[in-house]
């Protein structure tokens, strides 16, 4: 505001006044604008309404945008229908303020990506943010201005199903997917026609959920919250992302709707975001629930006093502030802080000089062949390889008489994974398409189910036994249904659902060499299947061109390198089973009875966290440090040679952990500090160089200060969290 004073009065000095830039522009016309604007107005602004999951919206609320009383939609979408409704707000209302359109889109809007958690196992950045950046060209194309995306909840325990939907249980891995979706997204500029604006949810904790179950308590210490579950939030905001989602979790006793610590303190005071906190659906109104607020009113002022701007679905913002603010209870000061931020991200967006979407352009755009085209890549790079035995993959494209079983091998909406956007099922190529696809009319192809995801008669299995005698080859396809994964989809039992173990254990027992692929959304418990069948793909959703991708795969089109993001437990009784856990003081000793494991299971997992195996084989060597010492604000790198020593061009995902050996607090026995995934040509070799700095080797002390602490730290530099080249140095004083 002082600008404006300032600049006033050089001009009646008659010095030339520089020209006002954008961002002072914009703040100019929010200043005009709010002088204007009656208090039902400005809660008009706050207010978030729900359309219908088939896109529409709801007849009874075009008045309500008639009268400036909505400042933004969820879930309608369409060109066609979001234009219905601006033209009435930019036309009819009063003030002619745009409204947002904001929908669920995390991994593609109608050509559907693998799910986030799918992507992430690519390890691949910018594959990952040209994903988002198609879903936001396609969405924009039908009126969707905001997507509620992405979703970067660290998550380490697989029972919560909505592990699915953001990048495993790392909190550096998470923070380089955050900002690549982010850049996806919103690319430089979101005003732009294929651009959305983002909005990193859900803030924060939300997915240490006690017991893996959705909206439970989350209760951790702050070093736990600003070490495990913050960082890929600051990610998010560092990379410009202009909208948060609080979340609906109690927080350590305070529900992060209503944290002013987490809302006001960190992310307005330290981290400087000045864009929207959006609540989470109802979230506000369930501050009753959380016994927090006694009513509304109180529900309204902890949530708008806390820093949550715009509320979702429920509507206690426009039914108690005015009463709170003429009681005294909530400042005016308050309310016009959160009505500017939205009105700022209603200006970058530039729905005020263009608030219409292309109806020509959603036709145009939706489901390109080029969009197709990288979903089906992006779902080959985001397959890990958990085992192949004898090299029975790649299999022969000659091969002659091949087995598809199982309930998810002609399936095609379980693909699309939980929240696929507008996604439909008949544009899903389903894996047994996609075999056939790629084999051809001369091999013989056959099919049988087997058995349903969740239950299903020894009939259908024997009929599938009969079809694996027949062939040369079995695949098995099992694992979740769409709906077992994402949002109150938490599981006590990580198995597979149903009959299904019975059904692979049936096909293995024919003597026909078997592929078991996994259809999932969270690490399952296959124990029996990891010791007993000579190969397995994790597919995860794979999306709109699974089947396709999954058949580039099987038959060594492509070369798989992806690897987990998140640890498989043995057994549920595991969990948590993380992989940058501490050492306690008796960690696990097989000769020692009295140290820290379990008397019927092992204390390793099935398979680690960054593991993934390729058709190659890759060999590192030459690990190099360019110091032995350094101060602790300087830095050092880190380098090791790759080479594929195997038959296949292919890809390794090199990755660089570190252990601070002694601490003023106690530090995990590992932690992701770089990776980069690498291709290579048999016998090529590559040198990759990671940098070590402050930001990697520091953590919170005993007064929660981001220090590093001189002592010895070691590095490990491997494929996976197990493992690798070690080397060690030392931070001096
Ligand atoms: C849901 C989810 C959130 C989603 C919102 C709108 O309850 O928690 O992730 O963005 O509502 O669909």
């Amino acid at each position: 505001m002082w600008m404006f004073g300032l600049m006033s009065a050089l001009l009646l000095t008659g010095i030339p006044v520089p020209p006002a830039s954008p961002a002072d522009e914009i703040e100019r016309k929010i200043a005009a604008l709010l002088r204007q604007m009656t208090l039902e107005e400005k809660l008009g602004q706050l207010q978030m309404l729900d359309g219908d999951v088939d896109g529409s919206y709801r007849p009874d609320h075009l008045d309500l945008v008639r009268r400036g009383l909505v400042g933004a939609f969820l879930n309608v979408r369409g060109a066609r229908r979001v234009n219905e409704l601006q033209r009435i707000a930019v036309e009819e209302s009063r003030l002619k303020i745009p409204l947002l359109f904001g929908f669920d889109v995390l991994h593609g809007y109608r050509t559907i990506f693998p799910v986030p958690l799918a992507e992430a196992s690519s390890w691949d950045p910018e594959a990952v943010q040209r994903a988002a950046s198609i879903a936001a060209a396609e969405a924009r194309a039908a009126g969707v201005t905001w997507t509620f995306a992405p979703m970067v909840d660290i998550a380490r325990d697989p029972r919560w199903g909505r592990i699915v939907e953001g990048s495993g249980e790392d909190p550096h891995l998470g923070s380089v997917m955050a900002r690549a979706r982010v850049r996806g997204f919103q690319g430089h500029d979101y005003s732009a026609s294929d651009r959305v604006l983002a909005c990193a949810k859900h803030f924060v904790g939300y997915g240490a959920a006690e017991g893996g179950r959705d909206y439970n308590t989350t209760d951790m210490s702050e070093r736990t919250l600003r070490e495990i579950y913050l960082p890929p939030f600051k990610a998010a905001v560092e990379a410009g992302v202009g909208t948060i989602m609080s979340a609906f979790n109690d927080l350590s006793g305070i529900p992060a709707s209503a944290n002013p610590f987490t809302l006001t303190t960190i992310l307005r005071g330290e981290w400087k975001f000045d864009g929207v906190v959006l609540s989470d659906y109802t979230a506000i109104e369930e501050l009753m629930a959380h016994g927090l607020a006694a009513d509304g009113a109180e529900a309204a002022r902890y949530a708008l006093d806390a820093g949550v701007d715009m509320e979702m679905v429920s509507r206690l913002y426009s039914r108690h502030v005015p009463q709170l603010i003429k009681e005294g209870k909530l400042s005016m000061a308050t309310l016009d802080e959160a009505v500017r931020r939205v009105l700022r991200i209603k200006f970058r967006l530039g729905l005020f000089e263009r608030p219409y979407a292309d109806e020509a352009r959603e036709r145009a755009v939706l489901l390109r062949p080029e969009h197709r085209a990288a979903a089906r890549e992006m779902a080959a790079r985001s397959i890990v390889l958990l085992k192949n035995e004898g090299h029975l993959l790649p299999l022969s494209k000659t091969v002659r008489t091949l087995a598809v079983i199982g309930p998810l091998a002609d399936d095609q909406r379980n693909l699309l994974g939980p929240w696929s956007g507008d996604g439909r099922a008949e544009d899903v190529v389903a894996i047994l398409s996609g075999i056939t696809a790629k084999l051809g009319p001369t091999a013989r192809v056959l099919h049988a189910r087997g058995c349903e995801i969740t239950d299903c008669s020894s009939r259908e299995i024997a009929e599938a036994v009969r079809l694996a005698r027949q062939a040369e080859v079995a695949i098995v396809v099992v694992g979740e249904s769409a709906e077992m994964s994402g949002e109150a989809a938490s599981r006590a039992s990580l198995d597979l659902p149903g009959r299904q173990l019975e059904l692979v254990k049936a096909i293995h027992a024919t003597g026909t060499p078997t592929v078991v692929l996994l259809v999932n959304g969270r690490p399952l418990t296959i124990p029996w299947i990891a010791e007993h069948v000579p190969a397995i793909l994790e597919t995860w959703f794979a999306g709109t061109e699974a089947g396709h991708a999954i058949a580039d795969v099987l038959f060594g089109d492509v070369n798989p390198g992806g690897k987990l993001p998140v640890t498989f437990p043995r057994s549920v009784g595991q969990i948590p089973i993380y992989y940058n856990h501490k050492r306690t003081g008796r960690p696990p000793n097989p000769t020692n009875k009295y140290t820290s494991k379990y008397l019927d299971e092992e204390v390793t997992p099935l398979f680690p966290f960054g593991y993934g195996l390729s058709y190659s084989q890759f060999q590192i060597s030459h690990l190099q440090l360019s110091r032995q010492r350094i101060r602790p604000d300087e830095s050092l790198t880190v380098s090791v040679e790759v080479e594929n020593i195997g038959s296949r061009t292919g890809d390794e995902v090199v990755q660089l952990y570190i252990c601070d050996v002694a601490a003023s607090v106690t530090r995990p026995v590992r932690e992701l500090k770089g990776f980069r995934r690498i291709t290579l040509r048999p016998g090529e070799k590559g040198r990759i160089t990671f940098t070590l700095g402050p930001e990697h080797l520091g953590f919170y002390d005993r007064q929660m200060q981001f220090i590093v602490e001189p002592g010895e730290f070691r590095i490990f530099v491997g494929t996976s969290s197990v493992g690798g080249l070690e080397a060690s140095f030392e931070v001096v004083q």
